[in-house]
């Protein structure tokens, strides 16, 4: 007898054969049929019990969310909607799943009770699939890099240092919250903390990873980042992973090659790898959107949206050119943006973002060459002298996707940067010894994973493409 998964029985191969199975009921109905699941694809095996062989005690057993052994023969179906099924020779339940209790019925429920059962959301038809495309994501992230000639690094994930300097930091620390050791000047004394300094979670790899690249060559980091951002919109977390390709001897040209190269990679492999699950959350999304006021219905379903991604160039936009379409455009006219446009330096938000990608180009952007001033201190700065090698990867219905940059590689241009900015030299001396000792034209980027998912999945909300998700006032589980 063998021991299959529900998706190898599914492939048919194994007809008029003796099989052995566990899983749990996803629905039984007319005291015969049961839907078993075991998390290997979406689609259910059909088990059809022999009535009078079991005993009433057993059939009261077999409830929505029960595990249960199976051992049968596979057959053709005779019914309709399934090739094959189990005929049952022998049932065994192994954890009863009491139905009154059971907060996973075979029915819709709303995202919002399910995130508050996210330990059990997962048993539904929808999480699954999303998690099953999340790994495959991550699967096709490692094999692209690896068949491209990357090492994989693996960033530290406490630091010292604050890579964006956007002062989003959670503090590490052991010391005693109530009373603390202070210092000469009345201020928490970090010396006498856990690491002798004042630590935070990561917010990037980058810092770090450049140290790598400046060695290896090409290097990539993929891992949990934390914000602690008071943002409570459907594209931010606290906890979320990023994955950071550093490339030695890149300029932004072809930094801006490799994101597009990478992102049209990993979305072919799921379309190729995912059938099933994508083709179901397709058919969620449709109903999802019927519910939408017509104007803010996708054109697209879900597969022809990666599909659109994979066969067209991405389009490549200076920061300034961006900033003329959006003076000019219609809803900063019409005020119709939440923070108009007025000049050269604004700061562009998620709405200035989706209104280039979705109404004005009408496919992924990447913007370039942004003001030095609303970016982070490590990029290149241009000839200009007020710009920077910036870019940022904008993406239908999620606005930023990647942002990355070509690196400051100019020793003495980076210590003015730093100056100017107040961050103390001391802090970064590791990272300024890169440009002392062999410095060279490097550049990278940071894909927000999760972002990733939700484009491919089509769930319009962060919070549904990670298991536990970590925002304001919510760290259940
Ligand atoms: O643009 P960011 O802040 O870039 C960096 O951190 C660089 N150090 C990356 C690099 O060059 N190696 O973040 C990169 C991406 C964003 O484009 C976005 O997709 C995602 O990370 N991201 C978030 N995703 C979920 N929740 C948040 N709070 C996020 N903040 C950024
Ligand atoms: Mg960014």
């Amino acid at each position: 007898m063998q021991n299959l998964s529900v998706a190898e029985l599914l492939e048919g191969k194994h007809i008029l054969q003796e099989i052995h199975i566990k899983g749990w009921v996803k629905t039984f109905r007319s005291n015969r049929f049961i839907a078993l699941n075991d998390g290997s694809t979406l689609n259910n095996i059909q088990c059809v019990i022999d009535f009078e062989q079991t005993t009433e005690s057993v059939l009261k057993k077999i409830t929505t969310g029960a595990a249960i052994e199976i051992k049968g023969i596979l057959v053709e179906s005779q019914g309709k909607g399934q090739s094959v099924e189990i005929q049952v020779s022998e049932i065994l339940i192994l954890g009863e799943s009491n139905p009154d209790e059971y907060p996973i019925q075979p029915k819709k429920h709303s995202m919002e009770f399910l995130r508050e059962n996210a330990h059990l959301r997962i048993r539904t038809n929808t999480f699954s699939a999303v998690m099953r495309v999340r790994s495959a994501l991550s699967f096709a992230i490692h094999q692209y890099f690896v068949n491209n000639g990357f090492y994989y690094f693996h960033a530290p994930i406490i630091t010292g240092s604050d890579a964006e300097g956007a002062g989003e930091m959670f503090s590490v620390s052991t010391l005693d919250k109530k009373n603390p050791p202070l210092n000469e000047k009345g201020e928490v004394d970090y010396k006498k903390d856990f690491f002798g300094k004042e630590t935070n979670l990561t917010v990037s790899g980058q810092l770090e990873a450049e140290t790598y690249a400046m060695a290896l060559g090409k290097v990539y980091t993929f891992g949990p980042t934390f914000r602690a951002e008071n943002s409570n919109t459907s594209r931010h977390l606290a906890e979320f992973w990023m994955v950071e390709p550093e490339v030695a001897f890149n300029d932004l040209d072809a930094n801006m090659d490799l994101s597009e190269d990478f992102i049209k990679y990993i979305l072919n492999y799921i379309l190729e790898n995912c059938t099933d699950d994508l083709e179901f959350l397709e058919q969620r999304l449709l109903q999802e959107e019927k519910s939408k006021p017509a104007a803010e219905r996708s054109e697209m379903a879900l597969r022809e949206k990666l599909k659109f991604v994979i066969d067209n160039n991405f389009k490549r936009v200076t920061y300034t050119e961006a900033i003329e379409i959006l003076k000019n455009s219609k809803p900063n006219k019409k005020k119709k943006f939440k923070f108009p446009i007025h000049e050269w330096g604004a700061d562009l938000q998620s709405e200035h973002e989706r209104f280039l990608v979705e109404k004005h180009f009408k496919s992924p952007v990447i913007l370039f060459d942004y003001p030095a001033n609303i970016k982070a201190f490590y990029m290149r700065l241009n000839d200009d002298g007020k710009t920077v090698r910036a870019m940022d990867v904008l993406f239908p219905g999620i606005g930023e996707i990647v942002g990355g940059s070509q690196r400051e590689e100019r020793l003495d241009v980076l210590k003015e940067k730093i100056k100017a900015l107040d961050i103390d030299e001391k802090e970064l001396w590791w990272y300024l010894d890169l440009r002392k000792f062999g410095t060279a034209v490097h550049s990278g980027f940071g894909l927000g994973f999760e972002r990733m998912v939700q484009f491919a999945t089509g769930m319009s909300n962060i919070r549904d493409v990670i298991p536990f998700p970590r925002t304001p006032q919510n760290a259940e589980f």
